[in-house]
């Protein structure tokens, strides 16, 4: 079970640290040490990067703030620290090899359990209470996991491995015919955002507090690669009435002219790149690898718009995270319909799982906002340089998702597992 228990135990931790390295492990196993230590694209770290990253992450979390302890290296609060050098300066650096990165993040890990073994965690330390830190360390691993996931996808054709290790599985039936336009109403009022209550939400989730909104309707399902291939076949990437003045100068400047690891196939179709093998685009499944900007456009030429992030809150309000399609149980989002068990109050399925959703909020602080335990997890983010992504991809893990969690990117990003639902005003 992924959920978080009821109560923090000595055991659940140990548990939830143990399935987060063993999931970071794994995603690297398939990768041969040459490509962990290369430079697969400007946007990401070396993937032995991300594994120093996260070991260092939880050493300076678990054991030096927890307790007087030594670091391992001097030189590693430099290497490791993410705002000291840009990721694709990364590779020029003296950072550990594949297996020393390896090493590095079993020793620290055993020193981590030691540790864990000795911690008094009934402790008022609000870095303890309830757990908090460990649940913060296990969670950054999960991230930088499928932020290893996205470099992964990167290598593209060059991936030296075959998709076989990333199985996509059989998709989901769903019952009847689905219709990818269908709309749920979600009426207006007063609804709570965010959270005072869940003990591992992070700071920029709390404080919980009351947004009054009007009512709207938004699509049931993300927007699917139907969906979207009628917007690119009907030119929708060549009128610029549909963008935004920045989508549209990004959309030249970087050539837009579908989604990334998309490609026209002879007869028409479409196929997409899917770690390292071709496969026929799958019509019913959520759109994925869009920007924000070609989601507005898209958004804009069907006649909606993006779901604010209280709308989106709001919408996926009863959906649970823990039946949906995260943690890579499918190594691809599920089919439109599939998984009607998902709905939220208002019927609106596929929230959590499958993709990222662009909102279209920038990511600013709620009222009351107060950084916990560090300044650079959230609040060096705030303004209007990021945009709100919301519900988790097939690649995010269960115990770093819920229905207040929080995640940001440039508007321009698309290398990561990000699609999209549209809203309608309801006039
Ligand atoms: C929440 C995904 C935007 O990757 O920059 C990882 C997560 N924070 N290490 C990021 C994070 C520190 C963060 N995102
Ligand atoms: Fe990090």
């Amino acid at each position: 079970m992924t959920a978080l228990a009821a109560s923090i135990t000595r055991d659940s931790v140990a548990d939830e640290l143990d399935r987060a390295r063993r999931a970071s492990l794994d995603l690297l196993a398939p990768v041969p040490d040459a490509d962990q230590r290369r430079q697969v694209s400007p946007l990401m770290s070396p993937l032995c990067w991300d594994l120093a990253h996260i070991a260092h992450y939880e050493e300076l979390w678990l054991l030096r703030a927890l307790d007087d302890v030594a670091p391992t290296d001097l030189r590693f609060d430099d290497l490791y620290d993410a705002f000291a050098h840009p990721r694709r300066e990364r590779v020029d650096l003296p950072i550990l090899d594949p297996a020393g990165a390896r090493a590095f993040a079993a020793d620290v890990r055993a020193r981590t359990l030691a540790h864990l073994d000795r911690v008094d965690l009934a402790s008022e330390d609000p870095l303890l209470h309830e757990g908090f830190v460990y649940g913060m360390v296990v969670q950054h691993e999960h991230q930088h996991d499928e932020t290893m996931l996205a470099t992964i996808q990167l290598m593209g054709d060059e991936l030296a491995h075959p998709a076989a290790a990333f199985p996509v599985g059989d998709p989901p039936t769903p019952s009847g015919a689905v219709d990818h336009h269908a709309r749920c109403a979600v009426h207006g009022g007063p609804v709570v955002l965010g959270t005072d209550a869940h003990p591992w939400a992070y700071d920029n989730e709390r404080p919980a507090h009351t947004v009054d909104l009007a009512p709207f309707a938004v699509d049931r399902y993300p927007v699917t690669n139907h969906r979207y291939a009628e917007f690119v076949a009907d030119g929708g990437y060549d009128d610029p009435r549909h963008w935004t003045d920045a989508g549209w100068a990004w959309r030249d400047e970087a050539a837009l002219v579908h989604p990334q690891f998309w490609r026209t196939e002879g007869g028409g179709g479409w196929s997409r790149l899917r770690f390292g093998r071709r496969e026929d685009l799958p019509p019913a499944e959520p759109v994925q690898h869009v920007c924000l900007h070609e989601a507005e456009a898209f958004a804009r030429w069907a006649g909606g718009r993006l779901p604010t992030e209280p709308e989106w809150e709001a919408a996926a309000a009863g959906a649970s995270p823990h039946s949906a399609n995260l943690g890579r149980v499918r190594w691809a989002p599920s089919p439109v319909g599939s998984r009607p068990e998902t709905a939220s109050v208002h019927g609106v399925e596929q929230c959590f799982g499958d993709v990222w959703e662009w909102t279209a909020s920038p990511f600013t602080p709620y009222p009351g906002f107060r950084s916990f335990p560090y300044r650079e997890y959230s609040e060096v983010f705030f303004g209007n340089e990021y945009t709100v992504l919301r519900g988790g991809s097939w690649a995010t893990d269960p115990v770093a998702m819920r229905v207040t969690f929080r995640n940001w990117d440039y508007p321009i990003r698309r290398q990561i597992f990000s699609g999209f639902r549209c809203a309608w005003d309801l006039t």
